[in-house]
């Protein structure tokens, strides 16, 4: 059983610079709702109740979002804007938040590790927020999809998207052999190759599900690419154990790290 979904939150999103000065990329809003609330939402359709969140300097409206403000409750009970709060005060009842720090941002790898004292001894989800997917689909939101295969496979799963080999150089890409339709057992990871030394056009996107020995790997994984500790260098240890395995999600995602995919993600759940 999963119930444990942790949130890498540390990062410095510069690529949202000057909004992200003073205010976590997380908190940035797809239309009314942050980033992190979608992914949150996610994972409780997923069945997942336990949110760790791992953040850093300057990310404390997450935890401030996540928590009942009196002032505005008591503003605003029993008026017609009551209902705006609907969605987060259900989110806040039905699932429990415990956070870390990441005291240095060494990388996705090293904040997925910083998370062990809030995730233990059991396999768990990782939801990257800025990867924001659209979870009205049929087959269930991504990670719905993925607690499912979990159940089957029980190895670490890693969500995966084709993406046009010029891009390969953005996410980390698998090689592997599919065993059953749109899954494949990993046999090669490489962190943002260029598309010459791309493995494929499988791209990683932000939507794990780890086994807990992934934490000792981490441990024993040198800074990879750019000097950070990358969790896949960490995840090829495991594939060359067969302990792998890579899903093609059914559903959209929109990459809301970049100002294009934020502008993209706001329109279409705008237009819906
Ligand atoms: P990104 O690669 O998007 O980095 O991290 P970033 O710092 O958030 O954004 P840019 O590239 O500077 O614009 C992917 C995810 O991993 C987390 C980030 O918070 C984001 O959710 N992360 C990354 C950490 O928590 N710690 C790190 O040291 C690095």
């Amino acid at each position: 059983m999963i119930r444990k979904c942790l949130f890498p939150a540390a990062g410095y999103g510069t690529r949202f610079l000057p909004a992200t000065k003073a205010m976590p990329k997380e908190m940035l809003p797809v239309l009314t709702k942050p980033l992190i609330q979608y992914g949150v939402e996610e994972a409780l359709t997923a069945g997942l109740d336990t949110m760790a969140i791992v953040t850093g300097r300057g990310k404390r409206s997450i935890e401030d979002h996540f928590d009942i403000s009196y002032e505005l409750e008591h503003q605003i009970k029993g008026t017609s804007k009551e209902h705006y709060l609907t969605e987060i005060r259900d989110v806040i009842t039905r699932c429990t938040f415990s956070y870390t720090r990441q005291v240095e941002m060494k990388g996705l790898g090293h904040a997925i590790l910083s998370g062990q004292t809030l995730i233990g001894n059991e396999p768990f989800a990782v939801l990257l927020a800025d990867d924001l997917c659209d979870n009205t689909c049929e087959q269930g939101s991504v990670l719905s999809q993925m607690v499912k295969l979990y159940e089957k496979y029980q190895c670490s799963i890693v969500a995966i998207e084709e993406v046009p080999k010029e891009e390969t150089f953005k996410y980390g890409v698998i090689a592997g052999d599919e065993i059953e339709e749109d899954i494949f057992q990993v046999t090669n990871m490489v962190e943002k190759p260029e598309p010459k030394d791309a493995p494929s056009n499988y791209a990683i996107i932000g939507r794990y599900i780890l086994t807990p020995d992934i934490f000792d790997i981490i441990e024993n994984t040198e800074p990879g690419r750019g000097g950070e500790i990358q969790i896949t260098d960490a995840l090829l240890t495991q594939a060359k154990q067969g302990k792998v395995i890579a899903y093609k999600f059914k559903g959209q995602r929109f990459d809301c790290g970049s100002v294009e995919g934020f502008v993209r993600a706001t329109n279409y759940f705008y237009n819906k």
